[in-house]
């Protein structure tokens, strides 16, 4: 099986490449500009690495050669960090939206499947959000379904959004191909993975704002306070990047039930609020180096406003629906929140804890 895999060397990326080479039988073609978090893979006789980004007529050629010689086209290629999106919109919609329409096209042409990875934040805010605080007790107005709720932006200024419409968008155009065409593809929509190898530690690996847990876990290496957007109201559903990545490969196993299908996959048993996170994060902190004054490591309120800029707007909540997806899939994510928490910290702990002058809170 010959999979071609654009974004192969981000952190999902390197999780599901790791896991099939495992395989016999598997050649991975990767292509990424960026390989450091799969630099481990690099000498893996079964790995093709294509170190470049998909740009320009040379690039797209030598592209179109390995779809042709593909079993599967795997996109995991995008910007996901949402302090980009209101700063840096047109770099947000051009790698999430044009950058990925060459890629449908040539799927739809040398009819390969495309298992294109999207977002949980197509679906915007929820519509309880939008009504009194009330409507979180109806499941039906938070809930998200992959093929059944509706997606809920917000006004074009707040250029939070411009991410999850040109994903929105570029989900709308397999679909067209799938219903034109013929195309077979499977859309998979993450809620928030983590795991080790996550984004980068800011201040330690790269300088920016990453997803939360690389900023709350830099944040206490670092010793500084982790800062919370907004109080801390948001939720999440945090999954473990295994569970995530046993639902990825479940769908390349079972190709006649998972194609032509749209997938929420999380685990609907972790959610939690942004301030719950932070308090885990220091308990996971406390019990990965048996130091309990990381149980009082400082948190620090900020609003959305002074931490992203103008035009940021969160996502309230993400709870989702996943028993369609457990049946196709014949998957169960079990990975509790203390359990990848733990995982994470170890990974960092391990990888920059002796080295950080760091001294617990206390
Ligand atoms: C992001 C991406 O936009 C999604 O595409 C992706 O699916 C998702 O991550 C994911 O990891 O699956 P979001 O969950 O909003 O969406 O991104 P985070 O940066 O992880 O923020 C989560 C929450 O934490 C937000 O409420 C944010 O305001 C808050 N936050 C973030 C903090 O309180 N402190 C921080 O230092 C960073």
């Amino acid at each position: 099986m010959r999979l071609l895999i654009p974004g192969c060397g981000g952190f999902i990326g390197s999780h599901f490449v790791e896991r099939m080479l495992a395989r016999d039988g598997v050649t991975v073609v990767g292509w990424d500009g960026e390989t450091a978090k799969i630099s481990h893979l690099l000498n893996h006789p079964r790995l093709v690495m294509r170190q470049r980004l998909l740009k320009g007529p040379m690039a797209y050629a030598a592209f179109e050669e390995d779809v042709a010689s593909c079993d599967w086209i795997i996109n995991l290629a995008a910007i996901c960090n949402p302090s980009q999106y209101n700063t840096e919109p047109l770099r947000t919609i051009y790698a999430n939206f044009i950058d990925g329409y060459p890629i449908v096209e040539l799927a739809s042409k040398y009819k390969k499947p495309l298992i294109h990875y999207s977002t949980s934040e197509v679906y915007g805010r929820t519509l309880a959000s939008y009504v009194a605080d009330a409507a979180y007790e109806s499941a039906d107005l938070y809930v998200m379904d992959a093929e059944r709720t509706p997606m809920v932006m917000g006004p074009i200024q707040s250029q939070r959004w411009t991410y999850a419409t040109a994903k929105q968008l570029l989900e709308r155009l397999i679909y067209a191909y799938h219903k034109e065409t013929g195309l077979a593809f499977a859309i998979v929509r993450p809620f928030n993975f983590f795991g080790p190898r996550m984004d980068y530690l800011p201040g330690i690996e790269g300088e920016g704002k990453p997803r939360v847990l690389a900023m709350f876990v830099a944040a206490v290496l670092r010793n500084e306070p982790m800062l919370l957007v907004d109080g801390g109201r948001a939720r999440r559903t945090i999954t473990s990047i295994h569970d995530a990545i046993d639902a990825l490969v479940a769908i390349v196993d079972r190709p006649a039930q998972a194609l032509n299908h749209f997938y929420n996959i999380g685990n609907p048993a972790n959610e939690v609020s942004m301030r719950e996170l932070a308090e885990g994060v220091r308990r996971a902190f406390a019990r990965v180096s048996g130091d309990d004054r990381y149980l009082d490591h400082p948190i620090q309120e900020i609003s959305g406003r002074d931490f992203y800029g103008e035009g940021y707007e969160d996502c309230d909540r993400r709870v989702l629906d996943i028993s369609a997806e457990q049946a196709r899939l014949a998957w169960t994510p079990h990975r509790g929140l203390d359990e990848l928490l733990d995982e994470t910290v170890r990974y960092y702990w391990q990888k920059y804890g002796a080295r950080t002058t760091l001294r617990a809170a206390g």
